[in-house]
Formats: C-alpha cells, structure tokens, sequence
C-alpha cells in the first residue's frame, strides 16, 4: 500500500512534490496560525552540502496514487563535541501527510533513515525539535525583533504592548536607512578562506559546534539569494576581514487571514564578531534585514545571543527547541551559551 523511495531533490518534479507536502503538512505554531514554508531553492540547498547522500533523502509514496505522504532527511556533517570530531547525519524535516498522522509512522521513518546513515559507516547525528523526547543536550529559545511591527500585529503574531499605540511601536522599531559599521558589506567567493578562519577560531569555543572546511563555508555561507544573506566587515584599512553575520530566508504561511498569506522571516544563522561590537553587527544585519523586507528577524539564544537579544529589542516567544545527539554521550546538559550549532 505505501513504499519507499529515494527523492531527487535534483529533480523540479520531486522537489515541487516535497516542497507541497512540507508547505502543507510541516512544522506549525501551537496555535496553528503559522506554517513553515521552506522555498524549494531552500531545501535544494539544505540538501545537498558537500559529500551528500542521495539516499539519505527518503519518501514514502502511496502506492496506487503515487502520492508523497511522509518526508525525512539526512545530510552529512562533521561536528565536534569537547575535542572529539564526529561524522554525523543532521536529520531534518521529518513530515508525515496530516491525514496520516498518529498511525506510528514517525518511528518508521527514523528507522528507515537510522539504516540509511548506518550502511554509510556513520553511527551519531544531530537533530532538533519542539517537542520534549530522550534526551536533550540542550533547550535554546526563540527570540523574535520585530520589523514590520504592523504587519506582525495584524496577522497576530504579536500584540500591541499595554499602554502603547501604533504609531510609538512603529517608532519603537524603527531602525537607522544604512549600516552603521565602515567596511561593511556583502560576503563574496573570495571571502570564503577568511570566513572559513575566522568561524573556525569562533566556533571552537563552544562545546558543540559545526567543524566547516572551505568547501562546508563556501557551501553554507556563501549568499544565495532567497535563502542566505552573509555579510563581512572588511577594515578599510588593512582590508582584513575581521566579523561576519549571516542569517537564512525561512518564510511561514499565514493560516487563515484575509490581507496577508506570508511572513517573511529571517533566522540568525553563525555570526562572529572579534573588531566590531556584536551588538552593533547585529544591529546592521537587523537594517540590511528591514532593507530586505523582512517582516521579523528570529534568533536562538545559543552562543552569545544572549548578549544583544534584549538590547536589540527582541522579545521571549513561546516556542522552545530542543537539540539531540543520537548514540553520543555527553555528561551534562549544555547550556544554549555552550552550543555553537545552528540546524535549519
Ligand atoms: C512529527 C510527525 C512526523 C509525527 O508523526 P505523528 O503521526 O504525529 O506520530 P506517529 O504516530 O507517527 O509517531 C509518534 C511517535 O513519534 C515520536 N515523535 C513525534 N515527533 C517526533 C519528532 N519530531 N522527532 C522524533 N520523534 C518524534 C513520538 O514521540 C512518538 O513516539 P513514542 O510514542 O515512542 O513517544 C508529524 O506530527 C508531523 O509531520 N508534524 C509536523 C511536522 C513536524 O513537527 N516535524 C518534526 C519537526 S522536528
């Protein structure tokens, strides 16, 4: 009645018939009001990094209709835990068709895709995911700086604070027309071996975090329009490049109102900051963001986001993710400040 299938993501057929699936049936807020709506430019570039696996992209069909009913994935990874490097799947989109959920499905799939990773030679992975199972290596938070703050109220996914107005929330968030920091400017392919050292020195504070080569930073971090936005400052007097930001295009469909069908989100993505203050870098990657025409911009509270996520006027929200290790121990329970490891 239903059977397995390996998905093209090359394919425009295969990935439109993924991209459906996932616009209809994926990740949803807890009042149903949102939806993910990863861009199929977005998941071909979630899905196939260096040295990826075809076979790590797993459908299953019904069998009479041809139908796509559930989705899961896997990409490679080298992430480093303490001082151990460990060739991981980061397993992601796990998606079952709404009509067929709570038939047990979802463990089939991690099944099917435990199989997948383990004929490659590949023992440990990564995931995240906002609901509570055994056992989390850490909780992050989601922070949320509103952009367009009319917008975001009108569709209700935030409310206009006690005391305030309109017009004082559009002051509120309001941000400066141009980048603050000199040098500051879009990350090109020749930025890619001094992204690549600097993420590296940055990263390897963290006691979980991504081990990036050239060819994982050239991949990851270089722009791709609608998908990744990666800025550097590059001193203009030595034209050393001396921080970095970047953020990626995930977009949420508006169930159910009558203006609007799309918010455009930006998530933060790796950021490293040794010249410019972080703050003031954050605060560019907010302006070239409302440039862009991002209705909000969302951060994670892992590494040092912390530190400006209340100066730069993000507010709590109400979800919370999760992230796992499959078959890795670690002793402790991280906080989100020793996590350097951002999954889309
Ligand atoms: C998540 C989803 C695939 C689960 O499918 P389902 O039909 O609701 O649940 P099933 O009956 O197939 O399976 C239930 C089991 O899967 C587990 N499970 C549910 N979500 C899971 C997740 N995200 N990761 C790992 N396991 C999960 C449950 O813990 C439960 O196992 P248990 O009884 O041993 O505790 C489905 O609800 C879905 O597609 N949701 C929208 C997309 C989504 O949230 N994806 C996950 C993103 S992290």
């Amino acid at each position: 009645m239903y059977e397995w299938i390996t998905c093209d993501i090359d394919s425009d057929e295969m990935c439109s018939e993924v991209y459906k699936l996932l616009a209809n049936n994926y990740v949803e807020d807890d009042e149903n009001m949102f939806r993910f709506n990863y861009s199929k430019e977005f998941l071909r570039w979630a899905l196939r990094p260096p040295g990826y696996f075809k076979s790590w992209h797993i459908g299953v069909r019904v069998k009479s209709s041809k139908k796509l009913v559930a989705f899961i994935t896997g990409v490679p990874a080298r992430v480093r835990v303490r001082d151990d490097i460990v060739t991981m799947a980061e397993v992601n989109f796990l998606c079952v068709h709404k009509k067929l959920r709570s038939k047990r499905l979802a463990p089939v799939m991690i099944k099917e895709i435990t199989r997948r990773v383990h004929l490659e030679n590949i023992w440990q992975a990564a995931y995240t995911a906002g609901i509570v199972i055994p056992t989390p290596i850490t909780s992050c938070q989601y922070w949320h700086r509103s952009l367009n703050p009319k917008k975001l109220i009108e569709v209700g996914f935030s409310r206009l604070g006690p005391r305030m107005t309109m017009s004082r929330t559009i002051k509120l968030y309001k941000l400066p027309e141009s980048t603050a920091t000199p040098g500051f400017r879009t990350m090109g392919l020749r930025d890619v071996p001094a992204v690549t050292r600097l993420l590296s020195n940055y990263l390897s504070q963290f006691v979980v975090a991504p081990y990036f080569n050239e060819h994982d930073v050239e991949h990851w971090l270089l722009p791709t329009e609608g998908v990744v936005d990666s800025y550097v400052v590059e001193s203009p007097e030595t034209h050393e490049i001396t921080d970095f930001c970047s953020f990626y295009t995930l977009p949420s469909s508006i169930l159910g109102n009558q203006n609007y069908s799309t918010l455009k989100a930006a998530y933060s993505y790796y950021i490293v900051s040794t010249r410019t203050p972080l703050l003031q870098l954050m605060n560019d990657a907010l302006i070239v963001a409302k440039q862009k025409d991002f209705d909000v911009f969302n951060a994670l509270d892992l590494m040092h986001n912390e530190s400006f996520l209340k100066e730069l006027k993000f507010g709590p929200g109400d979800g919370n993710l999760h992230y796992y290790l499959y078959n890795y121990r670690i002793r402790h329970t991280l906080k989100p400040s020793e996590l350097g490891l951002v999954l889309l």
